[in-house]
């Protein structure tokens, strides 16, 4: 509610003092944070504002209200207080704490902390975005954080640093498998199995989850020392979500519309972002505004509007044979949609009103063209026993049986159809909007588990902009599906086979570092050299060599 200044300046102070007794008198009875079980959080930051986030643990089960106060201050000790209120929670929304913290100035940094009756919370760092002539910006961005998966060392990496300016998450935030499901062979073991125990299915479950990630202390980290920018992807809800269905959702698990909401309010309650303008929560695309420098559009290319994933096992007829008429005609449809035209139509606009150097999508999904050898894509044959055969071929082609030269003959075909490459229609008209704006475009990407490298072309051959895609940080990648490949000699196949595709990383979890400047943009991949232990290193030295790709304006997109 709007203040006075005079009375706003007034309540500021007395929160100040009341505020400082109370940290004092923690710190007297050596209270840890137990109400602030989950620690603190920022995100969503523009040049005046800034979500902040907490959750108070209740005493009780039922406990009723609970009233928290905030305190935002531009020093770490909270002392020189720029705002500062009363928030209420209960369980209507789980005793989460979320508000939108405005009047703030750009490109500086804050400190915030909240205090309940008997306890203070820890002091987060937040900062809001930079405004004018900006002349560089960087993003750490993650995907793809899988609790019993392995450690979340990624988090703690990007907790440590003080280089970035926010943390762009892009999905699988959590995922929904019970013990026993995906990915949960080793959860036992490194004391992370998934709580409930089950599929989540409910409000409740989808809480409970959330708690479970947010109890980690590299997550909490992660959060406390930066502002987060968070997009859904499908495991939010359930794997391979689409508009009105998921791969993981059957009839036995209830209505999906009614889980998917389920599963959003829960997101909405957990995660610092921002309440859509309009409420209504299944819009969660938006844009970000970084001076002249950046243009970052978040978007939802999974639960908004995307059209159901085609599936190879549909096209293969009764005799055995493919019917690629037919799936090439589903798949180049017109009115197949990953976005849907309102959110197309948005970002079109925007991106034609916008002067900033860089437009940068924050999505899901590979953009990259990503085709395979049919033989591999439908895993009829392995990678390696490919290349022997293409090596065959040109050393001693008389060797090769008809069905040998048959299966280097077969066309390329998407590999992934659940990412762009499944809505390739809609990914051309993308592609022609950057060109015909004459943009610079860089597409950020997470989903697959591991890093890649891409110039984006037009199905003409053209390039109108680079995508650089995160691995994860502890999903298991590629590398689990084809255990008996060497890693290295599978990335170096695979951008050999794939033209577009400049950089493959296909056995480490990491996170990617983005820095825009005028002139260039920079993609650095990290590594951590195992989440399955509690120890690991650090593979920043692990980078490729420096790699130029053709960015508009004769600008450069360079990978480390
Ligand atoms: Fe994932």
């Amino acid at each position: 509610m709007p203040m006075s200044n005079i009375s706003r300046r007034r309540f500021i102070k007395t929160v100040a003092i009341s505020t400082t007794a109370i940290a004092v008198g923690s710190q007297l009875t050596g209270c840890s944070p137990a109400r602030f079980l989950h620690g603190v959080a920022s995100g969503d930051p523009r040049q005046d504002r800034v979500v902040i986030w907490t959750r108070v643990t209740p005493k009780r089960r039922h406990a009723g209200q609970e009233s928290v106060l905030w305190v935002v201050a531009t020093d770490a000790q909270c002392k020189q207080v720029v705002g500062a209120g009363i928030e209420k929670t209960d369980a209507s929304r789980d005793y989460t704490i979320k508000l939108d913290v405005t009047g703030l100035q750009p490109g500086t940094t804050y400190y915030y902390r909240f205090h309940s009756q008997d306890n203070v919370s820890p002091v987060g760092k937040m900062r809001t975005l930079p405004e004018g002539d900006v002349s560089q910006f960087n993003l750490a961005v993650v995907s793809c954080s899988n609790y019993p998966a392995g450690y979340f060392h990624v988090y703690g990496e990007i907790a440590a640093r003080d280089d970035i300016d926010a943390v762009l998450h892009l999905g699988d935030y959590l995922y929904e498998y019970g013990d026993g499901g995906y990915a949960t062979g080793d959860a036992a073991a490194l004391g992370r199995v998934p709580n409930p125990a089950t599929e989540i299915l409910t409000l409740a479950d989808y809480r409970t989850r959330y708690a479970q990630y947010r109890s980690d202390p590299k997550l909490q980290e992660a959060h406390r020392r930066h502002s987060f920018i968070c997009v859904w992807d499908d495991h939010e809800v359930t794997n391979d979500a689409w508009r009105d269905g998921a791969e993981n959702h059957n009839e036995g698990e209830g209505d999906y519309p009614s889980r998917k909401a389920q599963a959003i309010q829960a997101y909405f309650e957990w995660l610092p972002v921002r309440e859509p303008d309009g409420g209504d929560r299944n819009y969660i695309y938006r844009q970000f505004s970084v001076g002249n420098l950046v243009d970052l559009y978040m978007l939802d290319t999974r639960l908004l509007a995307r059209d159901e994933q085609l599936d190879y096992a549909n096209y293969f007829t009764s005799s055995g044979g493919f019917d690629a008429a037919a799936f090439q005609a589903d798949l180049t449809d017109p009115n197949r949609t990953l976005l849907g035209l309102e959110q197309r139509g948005w970002l079109q606009q925007q991106m034609a009103q916008s002067g900033a150097t860089w437009q940068v999508l924050g999505q899901q999904v590979l953009m990259g063209r990503m085709n395979l050898p049919a033989p591999i894509a439908t895993q009829q044959i392995s990678f390696s026993q490919y290349q022997q055969l293409a090596y065959l071929a040109q050393t001693n082609p008389g060797a090769l049986t008809p069905q040998q030269w048959a299966i280097l003959q077969a066309p390329s075909i998407p590999y992934n159809l659940d990412a762009w490459d499944g809505y390739s229609v809609e990914r051309e008209i993308l592609l022609e909007t950057a060109r015909n704006l004459d943009k610079n475009l860089v597409v950020l990407a997470g989903d697959t588990h591991n890093a890649w490298a891409n110039n984006l072309q037009t199905v003409g051959g053209v390039n109108v902009g680079v995508e650089l895609a995160t691995s994860s940080v502890s999903s298991p990648g590629l590398e689990t599906y084809f255990p008996n490949e060497n890693p290295d000699a599978l990335a170096a196949g695979v951008t050999q086979i794939i033209g577009p595709l400049q950089y493959a990383n296909l056995q480490h979890r990491g996170y990617l570092v983005v820095r825009f400047s005028a002139d260039e943009c920079r993609g650095e991949f990290r590594y951590v050299s195992t989440v399955k232990s509690a120890s690991y290193e650090n593979l920043a030295a692990y980078a490729q060599d420096v790699m130029s790709l053709p960015g508009a304006d004769n600008r450069t997109v360079i990978v480390l």
